[in-house]
C-alpha cells in the first residue's frame, strides 16, 4: 500500500479514480486538488462517508491547495477541460497545456518523489509538458491511455463474439486520437487469432468504433467525455505501481529511439513497477501496423509543433 495518492482535478475522471483508489486500497489517503471552492472537499467528504459500507480505510482529503498532496507517491493529473460534441482532444491543446504546466509545477515542488500519470487531452502532449515542466525522470511520467483504448477495443470484440471479455487479449497503440493503431496481430480469444473468428471487414469495423470511442461517449453524454473506463484504467496502472507487479500495459511512454521515434510520447506496451515505467518492450508489428504507427506518431509530433507555436 502507498502512503499518499494525489488526484489532481476532482471532476468526473478525478473523482471516479479517488472512488476506485480508495475502494482498491492503494493508499492510506488519497487527495484531490481541485480549483473549484467545495468540490473536492465534499466529494471526499462524501467517498469517505462510503467507507464503512465498502469497507476501506482509505483517507479521503479534498483540498483547494497543494498543501496536503506534500509528497504523494503517485500523481495523477485530470485537470483540464473535456471535449463537447464536435470537439477533437486536439482542440483542447492551448487551455489544458496551460493548466497541466500549473499542475505539474505544483508537482515539481511539493512530490518531487513522484511517479506522475497524465491524463488530461490531448494526452500525448499533456505527457510532454509535465515531464518538461516537472524535469522528472521521464520513467517517472506517462500517460493513461492505451489501456483503455484496448478495454473498449477488448469490450466490442467480446460483444461482437458473444463471449467474455475477460478471455479478449490485445494492444492498442501509437497516440490517443484517431490514428490509435489497434494490432490485430495480437489480438486473440483465449490465444486463438481473430482471423479465425471474423473477416477482415468485420475487423475493420471494430478497429473504426474503437478509435472512434471517446467521440461515441461524448455524443451520448453531450456535455462531456468518459470517466467509467478512463477511471479504471487510471486505477490498473495505480495498482501495478502500489504493488510493484510490474505488468505489461500499453501507456504513453517517452520514446528515445524505441519503435524508432525520439523525442515524443506514445502508447507502447510498458512494464509498470514501482518505479515507474520501468521498461518499454518493442514489439514485432506488421508493415501495416508499422506505418500506421509512422502516421499516428506523425500526428502527436504536429500536436507538439501547435504546442510550441502556442509558447
Ligand atoms: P471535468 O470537467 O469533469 O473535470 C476536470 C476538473 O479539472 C474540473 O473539476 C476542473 O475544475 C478541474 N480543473 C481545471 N483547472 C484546474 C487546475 N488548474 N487545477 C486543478 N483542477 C483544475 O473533466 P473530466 O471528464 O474529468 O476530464 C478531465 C480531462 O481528462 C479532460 O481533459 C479529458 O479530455 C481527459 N480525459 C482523458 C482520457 C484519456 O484517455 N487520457 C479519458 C477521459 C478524459
Ligand atoms: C476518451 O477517449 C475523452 O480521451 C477521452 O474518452
Amino acid at each position: 500500500m502507498l502512503s499518499k495518492i494525489t488526484v489532481v482535478g476532482a471532476g468526473h475522471v478525478g473523482a471516479t479514480t479517488a472512488q476506485r483508489l480508495a475502494e482498491a486500497s492503494l493508499a492510506r489517503e488519497v487527495v484531490m486538488v481541485d480549483i473549484v471552492e467545495g468540490i473536492p472537499q465534499g466529494k471526499a467528504l462524501d467517498l469517505y462517508e462510503s467507507a464503512p459500507v465498502v469497507g476501506f480505510d482509505t483517507r479521503l482529503i479534498g483540498s483547494n491547495n497543494y498543501d496536503e498532496s506534500a509528497d504523494s507517491d503517485v500523481v495523477v493529473i485530470t485537470a483540464g477541460i473535456p471535449r463537447k460534441p464536435g470537439m477533437s482532444r486536439d482542440d483542447l491543446l492551448a487551455t489544458n497545456a496551460g493548466i497541466v504546466r500549473s499542475v505539474s509545477e505544483e508537482v515539481r515542488s511539493r512530490c518531487p518523489n513522484a511517479i506522475v500519470i497524465v491524463v488530461s487531452n490531448p494526452l500525448d502532449a499533456m505527457c510532454y509538458v509535465a515531464k518538461e515542466t516537472t524535469g522528472f525522470d521521464t520513467s517517472r511520467v506517462c500517460g493513461m491511455a492505451g489501456i483503455l483504448d484496448t478495454a473498449r477495443y477488448r469490450s466490442f470484440i467480446a460483444e461482437r463474439l458473444d463471449v467474455s471479455v475477460e478471455d479478449i487479449q490485445a494492444l492498442v497503440l501509437g497516440g490517443h486520437g484517431d490514428t490509435m493503431v489497434p494490432l490485430v496481430s495480437y489480438t486473440t480469444i483465449s490465444g486463438i487469432p481473430l482471423s479465425q473468428f471474423l473477416g477482415r471487414a468485420d475487423v475493420d469495423a471494430l478497429i473504426e468504433r474503437t478509435r472512434d470511442g471517446g467521440a461515441e461517449i461524448v455524443r451520448h453524454l453531450k456535455k462531456g467525455s468518459a470517466y467509467y473506463a478512463p477511471s479504471a484504467a487510471v486505477a490498473q496502472m495505480v495498482e501495478a505501481i502500489a504493488l510493484d507487479k510490474k505488468r505489461i500495459l500499453p501507456c504513453a511512454a517517452w520514446l528515445d529511439g524505441e519503435y524508432g521515434f525520439s523525442g515524443i510520447y506514445l502508447g507502447v506496451p510498458c512494464k509498470l513497477g514501482r518505479r515507474g515505467v520501468e521498461e518499454i518492450l518493442e514489439v514485432d508489428l506488421t508493415e501495416e501496423e508499422r506505418s500506421a504507427l509512422q502516421v499516428s506518431a506523425g500526428h502527436v509530433k504536429e500536436t507538439l509543433e501547435r504546442l510550441s507555436s502556442l509558447n
